[in-house]
């Protein structure tokens, strides 16, 4: 299997074929995962969620996601790993979103990076590609926005919002960017956008209809605990199979059935 690069990922959609996308941050999985054949490994803020227990993606750090995209770019070699920028690390000025993506390129070895937002983050897209770092945009739901879009919902629904968002992707491709996160947003929109992009859009609670498609690892391996999106499929249910590992080491353990010579040195 060939490493995949940017020109790689372009040419899927110019050849119609789908590109697949997960949610990554550390190594065991990300050997798995990229042993698969997974196009694009995406370290997500969502780690702020799914693995720090966090209730929104806002107060992960710099520090964090270079620290995971280490541990995901060492396991990973090869699909294109592309880390997210994370809150405040991009939006108060050009010089410190240039920086930050240097970071994450030059200290934690993503490939690209992804960042949240449509023509309010066009000009910040553009300065970060004049660095040749490549850049993913992320329009629709945008969890960095959860105060402003009072939770988690669907956007683009009405002829204005439909429109807002058809704009925003026209925006993120002319600031250069090589592909757009499309998240929560209706199935036609979803499809109207793909259909006007020269760039691939990757979809999540988006439809059929984008170039290709991302879930968050922890939702498809069913690792969440609390409420899961309409849009997720959990394609195992491993809570119930770990629970009960843990609970027969903890049996054994305390019955004295572990550990045997087995697993004792003489
Ligand atoms: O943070 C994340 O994991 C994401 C994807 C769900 C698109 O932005």
């Amino acid at each position: 299997m060939k490493k995949k690069s940017i020109p790689s990922i372009l040419a899927m959609k110019a050849d119609g074929r789908r590109i697949t996308v997960l949610t990554s941050y550390d190594y065991p999985l990300t050997r798995i995962m990229d042993g698969c054949g997974v196009d694009i490994i995406l370290v997500g803020d969502s780690v702020g969620v799914v693995v720090a227990g966090h209730a929104t993606t806002l107060p992960v750090t710099m520090e964090e996601m270079i620290y995971h995209t280490r541990s995901v770019v060492r396991a990973a070699p090869l699909a294109l790993v592309v880390a997210d920028l994370p809150f405040l690390s991009y939006q108060v000025s050009q010089e410190e979103a240039r920086r930050n993506a240097g970071r994450l390129v030059k200290e934690g070895g993503a490939e690209a990076v992804k960042l949240e937002g449509g023509i309010n983050c066009a000009a910040t897209i553009r300065a970060i590609t004049l660095m040749d770092i490549p850049v993913m945009g992320h329009i629709g739901l945008t969890p960095q926005s959860i105060h402003r879009m009072g939770g988690y919902k669907v956007q683009g629904r009405g002829d204005e919002q439909a429109r807002r968002l058809l704009a925003d992707a026209r925006a993120v491709e002319e600031a250069g960017a090589f592909a757009l996160v499309l998240e929560g947003i209706p199935t036609p929109l979803a499809g109207e956008i793909t259909a006007a992009a020269g760039i691939p859009t990757i979809g999540i609670g988006a439809g059929p209809c984008c170039d290709g498609q991302v879930l968050v690892i922890h939702d498809i391996l069913g690792l969440c605990e609390k409420y899961s999106p309409k849009f997720v499929k959990k394609y195992v249910d491993l809570r119930p199979i770990i629970t009960d590992a843990v609970n027969r080491y903890l049996d054994e353990v305390r019955s004295g059935e572990f550990p045997t010579e087995e697993h004792s040195f003489r």
